[in-house]
């Protein structure tokens, strides 16, 4: 769907050409008939800042395509974000019109003064996911998706960069994916379901799988994650996927929560905490499967290891009680104070399985685990928690490549004191009132011993109520660009 083209602009068959401009910019070279055109009709009134739109019509309509000029904001404020929010925003505006094709002028790294694969990239991957449109459930289909979104380039780049168009479409359809399964409501992935939806795409992509029910979660001993799985009729799922290429010599372990619907269970979350909202409790598990299908298809010369412990945390009759001590799969007996710090639970049991049975060398967990962390950063930046300086600094620095931004946490010692219980060997609740994303963070690294770990603490960046320039309404797909972007530089 993304593809380069070079050549006659005018030649080119398209709807609508879109022009990113710099505010302090001339048009670029490619353009220069159009920046005379739009030189003349604007007298002035498209100047290039941040958020400036100007349409020109060319008539009759229907024959040539309109030209979209789109300001880019001054050249030294320009990022890769900045980029991927034009083409999303430009993509977006042409579905809202009714088009089906449209050409996106690329522009030249000389003229924003930045390295062109630095340009190119974020303005597919900006294009491609702002045209995601999750209308599954709308019996009328209002926005349609773009058939083709073509890129204006000079003829070096089609040489040079001719596979990245395909690249940026296989990790931002792991994006997609993950933002389906998020949007998804919790009564059409009840576990079994979501496990089962999982493993029939995965196994497309060849990846090893395994899959537990309740009887043999129960029979071998994950009993953290069998206790929040009580209270539903929907019985939890532990699901390991396995992606395995000849000769490699490090494994990561990626774990994510996958709580399907968190109504807090017994300890039922009061009015007022969104729990319409909690069917996205799962954008850890859906963070991980969607990069394992991703990284199935790039082939990185590195194992990974998707583990996915899916439950739906409800109250009733067989729901854990406040108070109820479980021993969890290493052995270790836990103090559930709190029904709704469910989340820690399930990844500590599934955290305790794959360091049994795969010792990998790297283990990072994905989790919407504490509203304590939106507290802190915000909705559009993440938690993070590891204490190794050095993979803490590469995932920072993923981060900053995709724009899925995740800010360093403190994991203090001394914190450690307020898990702890009178009855069992650690509680999931903490005993001070502040620092709820540390504690939680402080709770699973108690399950970590001495493998290179880190979490991410994505319940603010995992779900939006109001679309943004790139991503519509529900899920985000946070992770998957980022983890993907991680294990190619691991
Ligand atoms: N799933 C929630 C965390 C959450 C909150 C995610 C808001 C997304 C948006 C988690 O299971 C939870 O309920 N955490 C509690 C922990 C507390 C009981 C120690 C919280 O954050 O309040
Ligand atoms: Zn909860
Ligand atoms: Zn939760």
């Amino acid at each position: 769907m993304l593809n380069f083209k070079t050549g006659d602009l005018y030649k080119l068959k398209t709807d609508a050409v879109v022009i990113p401009v710099a505010e302090d910019e001339q048009l670029h070279e490619n353009e220069r008939t159009i920046s005379l055109t739009a030189k003349t009709a604007t007298a002035g009134e498209f100047k290039g800042a941040k958020g400036d739109e100007l349409t020109l019509y060319n008539l009759p309509a229907e024959k040539s395509p309109r030209v979209i000029f789109f300001g880019l904001g001054k050249k030294n404020k320009i990022d890769a974000e900045s980029l991927r929010a034009l083409c999303g925003k430009a993509v977006k505006k042409c579905i809202k019109s009714r088009l089906k094709k449209i050409m996106i002028a690329v522009p030249s790294s000389g003229k924003l003064g930045m390295e062109i694969k630095e340009i190119i990239e974020p303005m597919l991957e900006g294009a491609f996911l702002g045209n995601h449109v999750f209308a599954k459930y709308k019996n009328e289909k209002k926005n349609k998706p773009l058939e083709k979104i073509d890129f204006f380039v000079e003829p070096h780049i089609l040489l040079n960069f001719s596979d990245l168009p395909s690249r940026v479409e296989t990790v931002c359809n792991g994006t997609i994916l993950a933002r389906e399964w998020v949007s998804t409501p919790s009564n059409c992935k009840k576990p079994e379901q979501f496990a089962k939806n999982i493993a029939s795409i995965a196994k497309k992509e060849n990846l090893i799988i395994k899959d537990f029910d309740y009887k043999n979660l129960k029979r071998l001993g994950f009993g953290a994650m069998v206790a929040v799985g009580a209270g539903s009729r929907n019985k939890p799922r532990l699901l390991i996927l396995k992606y395995d290429p000849k000769g490699a010599k490090k494994t990561i372990a990626l774990v994510g929560k996958g709580i399907t619907f968190d109504s807090g269970g017994i300890n039922l979350k009061p009015p007022g905490s969104s729990l319409e909202d909690m069917k996205m409790d799962m954008s850890g598990a859906a963070a991980v499967a969607a990069t394992l299908v991703s990284a199935a298809k790039m082939k990185p010369k590195i194992g990974i290891i998707g583990a996915i412990p899916i439950v739906e945390n409800m109250p009733s009759g067989d729901a854990a009680r406040p108070g109820d001590i479980v021993t969890g799969y290493n052995g270790k007996t836990i103090e559930i104070n709190n029904t709704d710090a469910e989340g820690r639970l399930i990844l500590s049991d599934a955290i305790s399985y794959v360091l049994k049975e795969y010792r990998p060398d790297i283990l990072i967990d994905v989790a919407t685990l504490t509203g304590a962390c939106v507290v802190a950063l915000g909705e559009k930046i993440a938690g993070l928690f590891s204490s190794d300086d050095e993979l803490a600094e590469k995932i920072i620095q993923s981060a900053k490549r995709t724009g899925e931004r995740c800010w360093r946490m403190p994991l203090p010692e001394d914190y450690k004191e307020l898990l702890k219980s009178e009855f069992a060997d650690i509680s999931n609740m903490s005993s001070s009132k502040w620092g709820g994303a540390i504690t939680a963070a402080l709770f699973l690294s108690e399950f970590i011993k001495d493998t290179r770990w880190a979490h991410i603490d994505i319940a603010g960046p995992a779900y939006i109520k109001k679309e943004t320039d790139y991503c519509g309404a529900g899920g985000t797909g946070f992770g998957v660009r980022l983890l993907c972007d991680l294990i190619q530089k691991l």
